[in-house]
Parts: structure tokens; sequence; C-alpha cells
């Protein structure tokens, strides 16, 4: 069952490109981005002046990615809330907000009350998940199915990618029909995400790479991770997948929060995971990144770097350099999760753990 895997996650890892590939089939048809259930007008659509989007866990770090791509893309502010604290704290919400609920069971306490508090204020809700007919899909306005498959792993991986490109392709629906992209610019969008199963399936071939790495790292104490941008919530779930599956100390970190904190922790041999941008992409953004990680080396830190193939400008700071393919940087956390998951997957498994049902953990979380 497990494909010759030693655990689920390790086959549902590498089943991404066609996680990815199902989740776009169909969307776009006839020059323009489809949802899977409408019930809300096209008026309606055109009429959202905010979005929010609620999740937990994992589905939360895909809101946080999404929210870089929606703004651009569409000149909406988005706010992206941790579905537990969202109802309790009285959110701004009126019929011209769109509530984006994703959640890969469908079933998660927190969101489905989440998405009842906004219809009880007359919020849009539209909602992203990964099981037919789940409770919170049946309570929404509208509906776009991930189609990643059933996930077995307690730990999200090929789920959480076909949250990124479903909540993408919200945006461009969003963005067309309120006008912000023309027609030609959206098909090209969508092409550029067509494209991703064929990235991913490429940074696939660092797994060995980054498993043996995972061995070498699996008995420290603690892992931090930084990222800038949409690798900030890169790194937040790489530090998530690392907590539950290792039970290791983790942390996710904006770069630029270092010296506001943050760099008091790093002692010798502390390693610190760094999501570097693409360097033909904001050239400030890398730059700033590169120089974050002089310093953390120069404080003692064993650097582990993702970046992007034939950057050479990070390789004299990084004691371990994982390659990932060139993509369009807001489409670059679709690549640079992978080897999170691995690692994550691969430091348990050393340490002794059962990777696909850690301790404490259920795959889907119904009691608030
Ligand atoms: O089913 P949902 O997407 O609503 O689940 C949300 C979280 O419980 C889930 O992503 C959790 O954080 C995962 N175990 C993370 O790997």
């Amino acid at each position: 069952e497990k494909g010759g895997h030693e655990y689920f996650m390790l086959k549902e890892i590498e089943e991404q490109p066609e996680a990815l590939a199902n989740t776009l089939r169909g969307h776009f048809d006839g020059g323009r981005i489809i949802l899977d259930e409408q019930r809300i007008s096209d008026q309606d659509l055109r009429d959202v002046d905010k979005v929010f989007v609620v999740a937990c866990g994992s589905a939360y770090h895909s809101g946080l990615v999404a929210k870089y791509a929606i703004e651009h893309w569409c000149r909406l502010p988005v706010e992206v809330e941790l579905a537990s604290e969202f109802r309790y704290r009285d959110p701004v919400l009126d019929r011209a907000t769109l509530v984006v609920a994703v959640s890969q069971s469908g079933e998660t306490a927190d969101t489905l009350e989440a998405v009842r508090h906004a219809r009880e204020q007359k919020a849009r809700v539209l909602a992203v998940c990964n099981t037919n007919g789940a409770q919170i899909p049946r309570e929404s306005d509208a509906v776009l199915y991930t189609h990643a498959g059933p996930e077995i792993g307690v730990a999200s991986t090929k789920a959480f990618l076909a949250q990124i490109a479903a909540n993408y392709l919200v945006g461009l629906a969003l963005a067309q029909a309120r006008g912000t992209k023309y027609p030609d610019e959206v098909a090209r969008e969508f092409a550029e995400l067509e494209s991703m199963p064929a990235a991913v399936q490429k940074v696939l071939s660092t797994v060995d790479q980054v498993r043996d790495l995972g061995r070498r790292i699996a008995d420290s104490k603690a892992v931090l991770f930084l990222g800038r941008h949409v690798g900030f919530p890169v790194a937040l779930e790489g530090a998530l997948k690392l907590k539950e599956l290792a039970y290791m100390h983790a942390e996710g970190f904006a770069a630029g929060e270092l010296k506001h904190g943050p760099i008091a922790l790093i002692e010798e041999g502390l390693p610190v995971v760094v999501v570097m941008p693409s360097p033909k992409g904001r050239a400030v953004l890398h730059s700033k990144l590169v120089s974050n990680i002089s310093e953390i080396q120069a404080r003692g830190a064993r650097t582990i770097v993702i970046a992007e193939e034939g950057d050479e400008t990070v390789r004299p700071f990084a004691d371990e350099l994982i390659e990932i393919p060139a993509v369009p940087t807001l489409l670059q956390p679709l690549v640079s999760t992978v080897p999170l998951q691995v690692l994550a997957a691969e430091i348990a498994r050393t340490r002794g753990y059962d990777v696909d049902k850690p301790r404490n953990l259920a795959k889907s979380v119904t009691v608030e």
C-alpha cells in the first residue's frame, strides 16, 4: 500500500506532482477560471472588497502563501486568520467580504465554526477542500476542491501543495471577476501554474540528498527556519512539520526579524534552514537574505540553504545547499516546501518515531 515506501508520507510527498495537476485540471476553460460550485453571483464576486482566509495548521500556512498572490493580482486587502482566533475577536465582515475557508478534511471544528460565524455576518464563504461533500463545503457559498486524493499521513504534504494551487485559482477567479487582470494575463498565470507539476517532479530528485542530511542532523536540539516574502510561510510550514513529526523544537521566522530577537538563539552547530528567493526575482529580497545567512553563519549556525539552481552568490554561506528549480517568485513555495517535508520525515524516522502517526495528533481535529 505504501508503494514500496517505508512510510505513507514519503509516498504522498512523491504524489505531489499528480496532486497539483489534478487540482488544476478543468479549472481553466473557454479562457476563464472556473470554480467547482458557485452559489454566489458573478456580481457579488465582483463586489468583494476584502478577503479573509481562515484555516488551521498547514492549511493556514497555505493561506499565508496565497495572500502575496491575491493582493498582487486583485489589489484587494487579504487577511489570513487562524480559524480558532477568527470568530472570538469580532472581525469586521459584511456582504462584500469573501471568507476563504481552507481545510483538507472539510471537518475541522474551528474552521467550520468560523464559516458559520462569517455567514451569520452576511459574508460570502468559499471553501477550498480536499473531501467531497464534507461539512465545510456543504455550508459554503462556493467550493473549489483540491484533488490531492486521500491523505493518510497525519502530516499534510500533498494536500498542502494542492491548497496553495487552489488558493491561487481563487485569486485568479477574483482578478478575472474584478478585471484587475486581463484575460490573457489570467491565462498566462494559469499556464505558469500548469508548469508546476514538472517543477515539483524535478525537486523530488533531491529526496536522497535531503534524507541523508536528515539522518546527519537528527540529534540536534532544535532547528530554525528563515524566509522572506513567500518564503516566510514556507519557513513556518517547515517548522510545523518538524515539530509534529520529530517532536523537536522548531521555529520559523521572517528573516527580517532576526535582529529583533531570534538571532540570540544562534549558537555553535544549530541547524538553520534558509529559504532563498530567486536571484532573478526581486534582487533586494535576495541580497538581504544573503546578508542574513552570513550573519548567522558567522555566529556558528550550521546553514542549510534551499536555493534556486545556479544561485552562486549563496554558495559560500551554505554548509548544505539544496537546489530547487527556477520558477516564478509567487510559485516558489510549491517547490521549496518539498525538501522541508522530506527533512522532517527523515529526522523523525531516524529518531525512531512513527512518521505517519505522530503522537498526540489526529488527522482531522473535530473538537474545538
Ligand atoms: O483538515 P484541515 O486542513 O482543516 O486540517 C488543518 C490542520 O489540522 C492540519 O493542517 C494540521 O496542521 C496538519 N497535521 C499539519 O501537517
